[in-house]
């Protein structure tokens, strides 16, 4: 696998990272880009299969955000803005990575990420001296070929595009979501009749130059990101409207500074640890995605508060979601909660010279944001590996045990021969299934390799026609996680289906 993604399952000697890969490439998950071309670095396709996952993964996700209250939308700005947008954000000044260059074959690294993977140190957040230090101190050395490092220098991370037949005018691909919502703000507020809490969301691509690509879609160059804004009255923040759903609730935190992960409370992270409520309220909200809405095992997640170096430079409180990932030997940000304050509209106010303040319950104020921040690909890639099962005694092949919601296809359907009218059968039961779900029809190869080739995309169930459904309108449905059988009649298919799913 040309990324490094490690870890090993056990039972062979390729390691889970190059079997999630093969299987990614083998079965329309996801692949190199442009790959005729030799591929580039830091792009990957999704494919025929990944699409649908993804699209499931991205309408799980609308549904959980946007239900929060009555007051939350999707909008879909442009990926391209000003130069202006950015000087006002700060990432013109703020959004740079450390960055350190082999000085025997001249490859560019992320400084802080080579430190930790030699050391086990964090290095996330310090300063280029700090860091040119570490290396020094531990003698960290180019990872590829052992050569001398120079010093660390910062780099913006966001890529600039040219417009116009002169190229003068300098513009930006979004390197967050975040900033097409924030440009809006004014205009929504209104068209959302002057009401906080106020959401709004972006799915959409983000770009950022990052130095050193790798570990497959975790560090892309071009990713997809799921954000909601929440727009509230700073008055507000330890004061959350739903508290009761929430203050039971029990969150598995890693403090800054502390060792080990604990299990809270929202309640007693308000009081214990002082975090504001309605912090805490959006804190439940987003392990509840994770663990409830997706799925993941609870083992494997956690929310870990970072330090004030760590921080983004908009963030005055900032956790994000990380998840184990073996193949990766390593916990792994796939999202964040970010108090963002009014950094970015008291900036915007700033730079457009369009006040942003609003009147609100008769006082005037420029609204605070609540970030919920969700990175799509690692998303995805986590549930490629969590719901990854390698071969066993049980099934001899691969397989992938995906949610019904999150699968790429809910029903396979086969005719179990392609002759004697089987196949018209069926279509026949395909029909009755087609309006409400994807249906993955396959009609090539024996019955166990189209039952393996549904399971390795996780396909959670295979309808068969045989020659007793000429006779009694029967299909078979095999039940993928535990390969049992049932006849049901094609008429009674639509609401059996809805039992199952
Ligand atoms: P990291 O520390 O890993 O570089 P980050 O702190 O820069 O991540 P954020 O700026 O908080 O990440 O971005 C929000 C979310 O977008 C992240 O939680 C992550 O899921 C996703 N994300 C960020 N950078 C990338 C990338 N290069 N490729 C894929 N997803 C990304
Ligand atoms: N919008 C949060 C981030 O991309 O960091």
């Amino acid at each position: 696998m040309a990324d490094n993604a490690q870890g090993n399952t056990g039972n062979s000697r390729e390691t889970l990272g190059e079997k999630l890969y093969e299987l990614a490439k083998r079965r329309g998950f996801f692949y190199p880009s442009n790959e005729i071309y030799g591929g580039l670095t830091g792009f990957y396709d999704y494919g025929s299969t990944g699409v649908l996952v993804k699209r499931n993964l991205e309408n799980v996700w609308r549904r959980h955000f946007l239900r929060f209250n009555d007051n939350s939308f999707e909008l879909e700005p442009s990926d391209i803005m000003p130069e202006s947008v950015f000087i006002a954000s700060g990432h013109i000044k703020n959004f740079i990575d450390p960055s350190v260059r082999c000085k025997k074959e001249g490859i560019y690294y992320r400084a802080d990420h080579i430190i930790s993977d030699a050391t086990g140190q964090n290095a996330e957040g310090k300063s280029p001296d700090e860091l040119s230090s570490m290396i020094s101190e531990y003698k960290v050395r180019c990872p590829k070929c052992g050569g001398e490092l120079g010093d660390v220098k910062v780099l913006n991370m966001m890529l600039q595009v040219k417009l116009g037949a002169e190229g003068d005018t300098i513009a930006y691909l979004r390197p967050e979501t975040a900033q097409g919502v924030y440009v809006n703000f004014l205009r929504q507020f209104n068209i959302q009749r002057g009401k906080l809490p106020m959401g709004l969301a972006i799915v959409g691509k983000a770009f950022r130059n990052e130095i050193s690509p790798r570990q497959l879609l975790i560090r892309q160059r071009e990713f997809t990101q799921a954000e909601l804004q929440m727009f509230i009255d700073p008055q507000d923040i330890d004061n959350a409207e739903k508290w009761d759903e929430v203050k039971d609730y029990a969150l598995k935190v890693l403090f800054s500074g502390k060792e080990a992960a604990e299990t809270l409370s929202c309640s007693e992270i308000s009081l214990k640890a002082g975090i504001p409520k309605l912090y805490a309220y959006y804190l439940a909200k987003m392990q509840q995605f994770f663990a409830d809405a997706l799925g993941l095992p609870i083992d494997k997640l956690r929310l870990r508060e970072l330090s004030k170096e760590e921080r983004a430079f908009y963030n005055r409180i900032h956790f994000d979601v990380e998840v184990y990932l073996e193949s990766l030997g390593e916990y792994k940000e796939i999202g964040g909660v970010h108090y963002r304050t009014d950094h970015d509209l008291t900036g915007h106010g700033s730079i457009s010279k369009k006040s942003h303040e609003i009147l609100f319950n008769g006082r005037k104020f420029v609204p605070h944001i609540i970030e919920l921040s969700t990175g799509i690909d690692r998303v995805f890639y986590s549930l490629m590996e969590l719901f990854y099962n390698p071969k066993s005694e049980k099934k001899e092949w691969e397989w992938m045990s995906f949610p019904p919601r999150l699968a790429p296809f809910q029903f396979a359907v086969y005719p179990l021969v392609s002759k004697d009218g089987i196949p018209e059968a069926a279509r026949k039961a395909a029909e009755q299934l087609k309006s409400r779900y994807e249906i993955f029809y396959d009609q090539s190869g024996s019955i166990g390799r189209r039952y393996a080739r549904a399971d390795e995309i996780g396909i959670p169930f295979s309808i068969t026609a045989d020659y007793q459904t000429l006779e009694d309108n029967t299909v078979t449905v095999r039940n993928r996680d535990t390969g049992e059988q049932s006849r049901i009649a094609i008429a009674d298919l639509p609401a059996e289906a809805e039992k199952l799913l």
